[in-house]
């Protein structure tokens, strides 16, 4: 499977990036570093990714607007061929537009147990606050400084005689073994069971009178108390792939899918020719797409009254 291509930006000593690029090299690893990037062209960082290998890009920030920044760095990314972006002491805060652009795609490390501790100098607010641990997040970048959902974090017991710097040292161990396991979890998600079958079961229990139940091993939508119009399939019988069979709405349907398409879409084994399977596990997965479809399968099964309803808050 191809890996997924990320830049780091980093400001200074770069040791999460290190820590990035070192178990990018392990060949399980999803993920590989297409481009290093920092704000501030003596970034000692920079010289061990040209060391190993890794394309960098420099470019100080001084007297730039914010905004007229971020464009250059987020063109430098785009032109790596970047698909996720993760923060590794990038000591800028972020335009609206540069985040809104890699919205879900980017990640950062923070020296705290979030939500505690937000900003600077988090190692000596846990100290003052007489905190037993302390410890790392990762998450996701949203317009609120170090506020997006995180997505993993390590506590890290403080010491009696702890000071900021020994406390530091200390998390930055376990910033390490964080970063690199979170951030391969994350870019391989989108093709994890669990993770489409909860995109799945969000959208299909959005529509009215949905309700979830298992069927044939498998977790299934319907109508309460009536017909069915979306499977969730996850190697269903050892055909390892994972993916969502909704009704067509036209006989033709399925074929022309097929047809336009034929690694994604497939006639669904046992299922006869209303249905067609929509391949989830690709990686590339257009989820309006699946809300639609979802939607019209819906459609297809729901009785009268139901569409009457529908058809009267889609004209809202
Ligand atoms: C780390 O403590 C990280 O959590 C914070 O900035 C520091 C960067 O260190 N965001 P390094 O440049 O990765 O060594």
């Amino acid at each position: 499977m191809a890996k997924a291509k990320v830049g780091v930006l980093i400001s200074g000593r770069g040791s999460n990036m290190a820590a990035l690029l070192y178990a990018a090299k392990h060949p399980s690893c999803p993920y590989e570093i297409v481009l290093v990037a920092a704000n501030d062209p003596q970034a000692a960082g920079l010289t061990l990714a040209t060391a190993e290998g890794v394309p960098t890009f420099a470019h100080s920030h001084k007297g730039m607007k914010r905004a007229e920044f971020d464009r250059i760095i987020d063109a430098q990314l785009r032109a790596a061929g970047a698909e996720y972006v993760a923060l590794a002491g990038y000591m800028r805060l972020l335009s609206p537009e540069f985040v809104a652009g890699w919205e879900n795609r980017m990640l950062n490390i923070h020296p705290s147990l979030l939500p505690k501790y937000k900003g600077l100098d988090t190692h000596q607010k846990a100290l003052d606050a007489g905190d037993s641990h302390a410890g790392c997040s990762v998450h996701v970048v949203t317009s609120e400084l170090d506020d997006g959902p995180v997505l993993a974090q390590t506590e890290v017991a403080i010491l009696p005689g702890d000071t900021a710097d020994s406390l530091a040292a200390r998390i930055l161990i376990a910033e390490h073994q964080l970063y690199s396991r979170t951030l391969a979890d994350f870019v391989t998600r989108e093709r994890q069971p669990e993770w489409l079958l909860a995109r799945v079961r969000e959208r299909a229990l959005a529509l009215p009178q949905a309700d979830e139940v298992t069927s044939h091993g498998m977790p299934c939508f319907g109508i309460e108390k009536g017909k069915k119009f979306a499977y969730f399939s996850q190697d269903h019988h050892g055909d390892g792939i994972v993916s969502v069979l909704v009704k067509t709405t036209a006989p033709e349907e399925q074929a022309m899918l097929i047809d336009s398409d034929p690694d994604r879409y497939y006639r669904p084994a046992y299922f006869g020719d209303g249905w067609v399977g929509i391949r989830l596990d690709l990686g590339d997965t257009d989820w309006d797409q699946i809300e639609d479809r979802l939607r019209k399968s819906w459609r297809e099964v729901a009785p009268r009254k139901l569409l009457g309803l529908m058809d009267v808050a889609d004209e809202f």
